[in-house]
């Protein structure tokens, strides 16, 4: 599968979020990550589906949102009316994951699980053929600027032996810069999310940015068998 790199805009101006939204994706970004937090499941609280709503007729950039809530399920449908392309939910989010998946893809949205640093690889083993996108979280989910997780590399690559030839994208999140890029896409990894390496320095320094983590991960890019 092809690199894309998808931003946090967790990262970004908050007071100015449309023309981040525009900045990065007219800087080459496929993907506009959105970081959800409640306060309850993470430590931090973010934004809702408003923000998303008002944040869609801004760019044709796919939606990636990444929920960090629980319970999920009473949102999903919000999430998805308000513009998300695809819903991604942790593996601890609820009672009933499969469910929840069912749900998003119901919705007729993209399905993504995500696995915190704690979670074992085993516990998605089950809901493989009901998603779309498998999220590797690479830090403690909260806060942008915290570093790499090196034993995520390892787990990449036993997600991508597991995938085997099912069409699902592996996402990393957390630390992501050009070095920690190129060691994920080698065990696998094709979509990276990175926050303050893509926002930092500022809009002019947005597609260098951009590049400069693709071009890692493509030199490095570990191809399906
Ligand atoms: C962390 C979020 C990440 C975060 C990444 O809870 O899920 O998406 O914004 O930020 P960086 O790239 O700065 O680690
Ligand atoms: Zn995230």
């Amino acid at each position: 599968m092809s690199i894309v790199i998808s931003p946090s805009i967790l990262a970004a101006d908050f007071a100015n979020l449309g023309a981040e939204v525009q900045a990065v994706a007219a800087a080459g970004a496929e993907w506009i990550h959105i970081d959800v937090m409640d306060g309850h499941f993470v430590p931090n609280i973010t934004i809702g589906p408003g923000v998303v709503k008002a944040l869609r007729p801004r760019t044709k950039a796919f939606f990636d949102v990444h929920l960090m809530i629980a319970p999920c399920d009473p949102f999903l449908a919000d999430f998805a009316a308000a513009g998300a392309d695809l819903i991604s939910v942790h593996v601890e989010a609820g009672p009933h994951l499969h469910r929840s998946l069912q749900e998003i893809r119901r919705l007729g949205k993209q399905a993504g699980v995500v696995l915190n640093p704690a979670t074992p690889v085993a516990s998605i083993e089950h809901v493989l053929d009901l998603v779309d996108l498998v999220l590797v979280m690479s830090v403690n989910p909260g806060f942008g600027g915290q570093a790499f997780i090196p034993a995520t590399v390892a787990k990449v690559a036993r997600i991508k032996e597991m995938i085997g030839g099912r069409p699902i994208r592996i996402e990393v999140d957390g630390g992501i810069n050009p070095k920690t890029a190129a060691e994920v896409a080698a065990a696998g990894a094709d979509t990276l999310v990175a926050g303050s390496a893509v926002f930092a320095g500022g809009p002019e320094k947005y597609a260098a940015n951009i590049a400069a983590i693709r071009t890692a991960a493509e030199t490095m890019k570990r191809d399906a068998a």
